[in-house]
């Protein structure tokens, strides 16, 4: 999922962007995205890198530092920062510069299938994104019998902590659009999926 990679003993590494920080706009500006993934996204990582100095997280992978610190009542805040750093990995991968459309295959059979039609997925997926309320995520997951839903988390919050497979998110925290949209976070939502969703990612995210 995410490529981060990890090295036994080495500090978790930023992954690559999969695009040019230009390669979004207009729906999301280059200045946007070089504080996002070059500072926001980094921080995390270098904050991360910090709290597991001295732990057994230190050598495990990303994904499964979140899984594990997300039980751990004295890990609050790696869980945090590991959270984020892996959401964020997965943010990047959801959308592409020619993103948008209509979804295709098997995921339009699927999206049928548990939402009725596209056009209400559409509509089901906006609604949570934008009534997230203050810094959060919205995510298409699949539960453990391949069901897909929608899912709406708080803070760093994530659907890998509680047993749920992602196939899409959407970042809204302010940081991901406020110098584009400042406080507008439906136009942001609008954009992002008329123009950047990456529903390939998705489809081969649900196997
Ligand atoms: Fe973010």
């Amino acid at each position: 999922m995410s490529e981060t990679m990890t090295v036994a003993g080495a500090a978790f590494a930023l992954p690559k962007l999969p695009y040019e920080e230009n390669a979004l706009e207009p729906a999301i500006s280059a200045r946007t995205l070089s504080f996002h993934y070059g500072k926001h996204h980094a921080g995390y990582l270098k904050t991360l890198n910090k709290l597991v100095e001295g732990t057994d997280y230190r050598d495990e992978e990303l994904e499964e530092v979140v899984r594990r610190s997300a039980k751990d009542a004295k890990a609050k805040a790696l869980f945090h920062n590991a959270a984020q750093a892996w959401n964020h990995g997965f943010y990047w991968q959801s959308m592409a510069p020619r993103g948008g459309g209509e979804p295709e295959g098997k995921l339009k059979t699927a999206l049928e299938r548990d939402f009725g039609s596209t056009k209400e997925f559409r509509a089901a997926f906006s609604k949570a994104a934008v009534g997230q309320f203050g810094s959060g995520w919205a995510w298409l997951v699949a539960d453990e019998g391949g069901k897909l839903n929608i899912l709406a988390t708080a803070d760093a919050d994530t659907p890998i902590a509680h047993a749920q497979k992602p196939l899409l998110t959407i970042d809204v925290w302010e940081h991901a659009y406020y110098l584009d949209y400042q406080n507008r976070r439906p136009d942001y939502v609008t954009a992002w999926l008329d123009k950047l969703v990456n529903w390939r990612f998705a489809e081969k995210n649900l196997g």
